[in-house]
């Protein structure tokens, strides 16, 4: 057997070991006996280490100018992309979603690098007249400091692109902490960002749990804001620990997106859609399009189209080209679908289609569960109302879109929604009254795209959005600035 790669932290420019020495392993949800690599176990020690020389690092990275900041992020940008294919295979091998939904991954963070890149030109501020004569107004944004991100496993490498590359471009330093079980892909990032020049201290990675490096992330008063991906519950108790210093928190947090299929849908299109939107990446994306809200009048067709096409789903591991959805993360993720199952079943929705875990020689190495379907679910179940993060969808009728739109906002989440439907005022009316950070027609709830707002209403977020240049407001301050070159005291609002 060969000899297992043993990965490091990242602080200050160089790959060390954890003060602790101690590791873990990390295997493939796929196959447990694929071992990917041991990684550190790290406490708050090296947290701390991480923090101090990002705080440095920052002394300097912030003068940097941001079209210099932004030529690093190019050459990242181009080294991704050579790199794309193999971090792909290490993607898919750690976290289990298929070879094109890795590569997709590795896209998302390729984008990103350029499209932040192209920021270091801009970071537009605004200049504005001066209420007085012979006066100047402008405002600019400053870096906050030291941003500790921490991120989940879901989109390896794609949400730590969304965290650390608008954060540098704007002037900060980092310190990540990914989630444990998909620690490769980040590594690869960061690796990616030094090899293309970014300054020793700018970008520090420290593998470990929450309890130990996330909680250290969040006491360290030189960590000026905190951007975290993942549960309700986990972002609420960041939202507590950042209060009392007033230290700034993006939060984006669960979901329980729904596809609103009206009577006059393309049904095939609406079918294919829900399907990508369900059971891509195995369902555990916090866009994933858990509920189909179906009008009564297609509800049977549309029922009966989707199930057939949901059990030709080929389940396996995602590194073989003719899998099309892998595994679940990990043992606890697959015991929480084995819960919701028997919920749903208890609370009286039809389970029409899967429901079991795969045992049989080919999946019993991984966390496999049948893509699963329940039927005339009511809207209060908790199957409907839930976030599960698996293979698990809920089919509920409605009457028309009025009804639609009620059940679909009828849960406490608002991350995103679709609506499938040929009647464009039904479109329009359906955007405005969906309360959720994203909205698609005619397509699924999944699949955003990097230069627009990423987020979520209720609570799935806390008012700020990811990606885009919206992005640039959670990672900067802005500053107003007045040039009063009158040579006299100009009093505001009252020498007019
Ligand atoms: C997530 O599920 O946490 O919009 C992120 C999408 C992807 C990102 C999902 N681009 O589905």
């Amino acid at each position: 057997m060969d000899t297992p790669k043993v990965y490091k932290n990242f602080i200050n420019g160089e790959w060390v070991e954890s003060q602790s020495g101690r590791v873990y392993e990390n295997r493939s949800p796929a196959d447990t006996k694929d071992l990917v690599g041991i990684f550190p176990q790290s406490d708050a020690r090296d947290t701390t280490l991480a923090v101090e020389a990002a705080a440095e690092a920052f002394r300097r990275w912030r003068l940097v100018p941001a079209p210099r900041r932004a030529e690093i992020l190019f050459r990242a940008a181009q080294m991704l992309q050579e790199r794309k294919d193999a971090f792909a295979v290490g993607m898919t091998r750690e976290m289990g979603k298929i070879l094109t939904e890795t590569r997709g991954d590795v896209q998302e963070a390729i984008d990103m690098a350029y499209f932040m890149a192209g920021e270091g030109r801009r970071l537009y501020g605004q200049t504005v007249p001066a209420e007085m004569p012979n006066k100047f107004a402008m405002s600019v944004r400053m870096p906050l400091g030291v941003c500790g991100l921490i991120t989940p496993w879901n989109f390896p490498m794609a949400i730590p692109s969304w965290k650390i590359l608008p954060a540098l471009i704007c002037g900060n330093t980092v310190v990540i902490k990914p989630a444990t079980d998909t620690p490769l892909s980040c590594a690869n990032l960061v690796q990616t960002l030094a090899d293309a020049g970014i300054p020793r201290g700018v970008v520090n990675l420290v593998v470990g749990s929450g309890a130990e490096v996330g909680e250290a992330l969040l006491a360290h008063p030189y960590v000026r804001m905190i951007s975290f991906t993942g549960s309700t519950a986990v972002g609420r108790r960041i939202s507590e620990a950042c209060a009392p210093s007033f230290k700034h928190s993006t939060l984006e947090m669960g979901g329980k997106n729904v596809i609103l299929v009206m009577d006059d849908a393309d049904l095939d299109l609406a079918v294919e859609g829900a399907l990508w939107g369900a059971f891509g990446t195995t369902g555990q994306r916090c866009t994933a399009s858990s509920r189909l809200v179906v009008d009564k009048r297609v509800y049977h067709e549309f029922l009966d189209r989707f199930e057939e096409c949901v059990r030709r789903i080929r389940i396996g591991n995602g590194l073989d080209p003719t899998t099309q959805m892998g595994p679940l993360i990990n043992q606890s993720q697959l015991r929480t679908v084995q819960e919701y199952v028997q919920i749903g079943t208890q609370e009286g929705a039809r389970l029409v289609s899967g429901g079991n875990t795969l045992d049989d020689p080919d999946h019993a190495c991984g966390f496999f569960h049948e893509p699963t379907v329940f039927a005339e679910v009511s809207p209060r179940m908790r199957i409907a109302q839930e976030e599960i993060f698996g293979p698990v969808v809920s089919v509920i009728p409605c009457d028309g879109l009025d009804s639609a739109v009620e059940i679909g906002n009828g849960i406490s989440y608002g991350l995103s929604a679709s609506i499938y439907t040929q009647d464009i005022n039904r479109a329009f009316a359906a955007m405005r009254e969906m309360y959720t950070g994203i909205f698609y027609v005619n397509a699924p709830t999944i699949g955003a795209e990097i230069h627009l707002p990423f987020g979520g209403t209720k609570e799935t977020g806390n008012g700020h959005r990811e990606a885009g240049t919206a992005a640039l407001d959670t990672y900067s301050e802005w500053k107003a600035i007045y040039i009063d070159y009158s040579g006299k005291l100009q009093r505001a609002q009252i020498d007019l």
